[in-house]
C-alpha cells in the first residue's frame, strides 16, 4: 500500500459499545474528520483542530453533509447466487434443488465464476459493504476467483470453498478426503494473505456425509483460529432430513457439536427454530447466529427470535444471504430485521441496527479489533451515506427531528441510491455516479 495518508470530512458516526447494553455507546461528531495511514485510520476527531494540525499535502475528500461510516459488514452470502436472487415459489430445500443446485454447478468454470466475482464485489462496494462472510461452490476455482478479485481491491473478506459429499448433483459434490484436501490447499494458498481470510465451510449437515463432517471437525482442530461457515435450523424440512440423516443426535446443532464444529468464529447462518438447549450450547461455545431477514422471509422460513438468541449470550450477525435473500444493500436487510422482530412483537432501534451493520457484525466475526469502528488503529474502511438520495427520502427527512430519527428514516428508506462512495483501507473503491464528486479541499 502507498504511504499516502488521506482524510475524509463529514458527519461521523460509530459505536463504541453496544447500544442495546449502554447508553453511551454511539459516538457522533456533526463536523468530524477520519484521517488514514497505509490503510489503517490514525485520528479521528473534530475537523477544526485536525485541519489546523494536518500538513498541506493531504488530501481531504470533503463529504458535508453527508454521514460517514465504518463500512458495512456482511456476515452471510453466496458467491454463485447472484443470478438465483428471485426465484419462484419454493421453500427452502426445493429452491436448492430447483434453482440453487443447478446454477451452482456452472461455477467450475474459472470464466463463470471470475466475471460471478467481479459483478459480486463491484455490487457489495455499491451498496457501502466493505467486509463479508462468502460462500462459494465446491470448486476450488470459485475461491480461487473471488479471493483474487477482493486482492486486486485491497479488502477485507472471508471466503471458503463449499464441502458437500451428498444429496446434491454430482457436479456439485465433493468426498470427505477431496474437500478436506482442497480446503487444505486454499487454506495455504489464500488465508492471512493480504487481508483474506479462509473460512471453512460445510454447506449445512444435510449434504455431509458422517465422514465429511469427521474431516472437517479435524480440519477445524488443525486451524483453531480459522472461520468456520454453515446453515443451522432454518427451515422445517430440513430439520426433519436432519433428523432422519443423523438418528444418534438428540437436535440439529449437536451434529455440529459432535463434529468439533460450534466454537468461537463458528457463524450459524439462520438459526430460526433452536430449542433452549440449542441455543445454551451455541452460548457456551461463543459461536454465532446470523440473522438473514431478507433470506427468512422470502423462503417463507421463519422469524429469528433476536430476545432468546441475545438472551441466550450468542454473538449476532445480521446479513443478506444473497440469493435466498433479495437486496445486497444492509440498510435494506436491517429495514427487513426491524419488519421480522415486529412480527415477533421485539424491536430493533436505529442504532442497535446501525451497530449490527457495523461494530455489531465485527463481533459476530470475531473481528471487533480490526473493523466496524472509526478508531485509530482500525481498518480505514468506510461508507458514505446520503440521508437525502431520493425525492421520497429528501421529503421524509424533512421533518426527522433528530440523528436516531434521521438513521431510523435511512435504513428504512434507502439502499444503495444512499450510498455516496465507498472506501477501503484508506482508498476510495466505489464512487455514486450521476452526481458531483465530494469537493476536495
Ligand atoms: N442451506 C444450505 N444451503 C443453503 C443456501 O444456499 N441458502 C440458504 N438460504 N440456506 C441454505
Ligand atoms: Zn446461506
Amino acid at each position: 500500500l502507498t504511504s499516502r495518508k488521506t482524510a475524509l470530512r463529514g458527519r461521523l458516526l460509530w459505536f463504541d459499545a453496544d447500544p442495546a447494553v449502554s447508553a453511551k455507546a454511539a459516538r457522533f461528531i456533526e463536523d468530524g474528520i477520519v484521517v488514514a495511514e497505509n490503510g489503517v485510520i490514525t485520528e479521528v476527531g473534530e475537523a477544526a483542530p485536525i485541519l489546523k494540525r494536518l500538513s498541506g499535502d493531504v488530501v481531504v475528500s470533503d463529504h458535508r453533509p453527508h454521514l460517514i461510516l465504518p463500512g458495512f459488514i456482511d456476515p452471510h452470502l453466496h458467491m454463485p447466487q447472484t443470478q438465483v436472487i428471485g426465484s419462484y415459489g419454493a421453500e427452502l430445500m426445493e429452491w436448492l434443488a430447483k434453482y440453487t443446485f443447478p446454477e451452482e454447478s456452472r461455477y467450475g468454470d474459472p470464466a463463470v465464476a471470475q466475471e460471478a466475482a467481479v459483478f459480486l464485489v463491484d455490487e457489495l462496494l455499491r451498496c457501502g459493504t466493505t467486509t463479508a462472510a462468502v460462500y462459494c461452490t465446491t470448486h476450488p476455482e470459485s475461491v480461487d476467483a473471488f479471493f483474487t478479485e477482493a486482492e486486486r481491491r485491497h479488502l477485507r473478506m472471508i471466503a471458503g470453498k463449499v464441502m458437500m459429499d451428498r444429496n446434491a448433483p454430482p457436479a456439485l459434490l465433493d468426498t470427505a478426503e477431496t474437500g478436506y484436501a482442497q480446503s487444505k490447499a486454499l487454506i495455504a494458498k489464500w488465508h492471512g494473505r493480504g487481508r483474506l481470510a479462509y473460512a471453512i465451510s460445510p454447506r449445512f449437515a444435510p449434504t455431509s456425509s458422517e465422514a465429511q463432517l469427521t474431516a472437517t471437525g479435524v480440519l477445524a482442530s488443525e486451524h483453531p483460529d480459522l472461520h468456520i461457515q454453515t446453515h443451522l435450523s432454518e427451515n422445517h424440512g430440513e430439520i426433519a432430513f436432519v433428523r432422519e440423516l443423523f438418528p444418534w443426535s438428540k437436535d440439529y446443532t449437536e451434529v455440529y457439536e459432535r463434529h468439533g464444529l460450534v466454537r468461537e468464529k463458528a457463524l450459524f447462518g439462520h438459526c430460526l427454530h433452536l430449542s433452549e438447549r440449542e441455543r445454551t450450547a451455541l452460548g457456551d461455545r461463543d459461536a454465532s447466529a446470523i440473522f438473514c431477514p431478507t433470506s427468512n422471509l422470502f423462503l417463507g422460513s421463519g422469524l429469528f427470535d433476536l430476545a432468546a438468541i441475545r438472551g441466550a449470550g450468542i454473538r449476532v450477525g445480521l446479513a443478506t444471504d444473497i440469493g435466498g435473500g433479495t437486496s445486497y444493500s444492509m440498510l435494506q436487510t436491517a429495514a427487513e430485521a426491524y419488519k421480522v422482530l415486529a412480527m415477533n412483537g421485539q424491536t430493533l432501534t436505529a442504532y442497535d441496527a446501525f451497530h449490527m451493520m457495523t461494530a455489531g457484525n465485527a463481533h459476530a466475526l470475531g473481528l471487533e479489533e480490526r473493523i466496524g469502528r472509526l478508531a485509530s488503529g482500525f481498518d480505514a474502511d468506510m461508507v458514505v451515506l446520503d440521508s437525502g438520495a431520493t425525492p421520497a427520502l429528501r421529503r421524509r427527512m424533512a421533518r426527522a427531528e433528530t440523528l436516531p430519527e434521521e438513521l431510523f428514516v435511512l435504513m428504512t428508506m434507502g439502499d444503495d441510491r444512499s450510498v455516496v462512495a465507498t472506501y477501503a483501507a484508506g482508498r476510495r473503491v466505489h464512487e455514486r455516479q450521476g452526481l458531483a464528486s465530494p469537493s476536495i479541499s
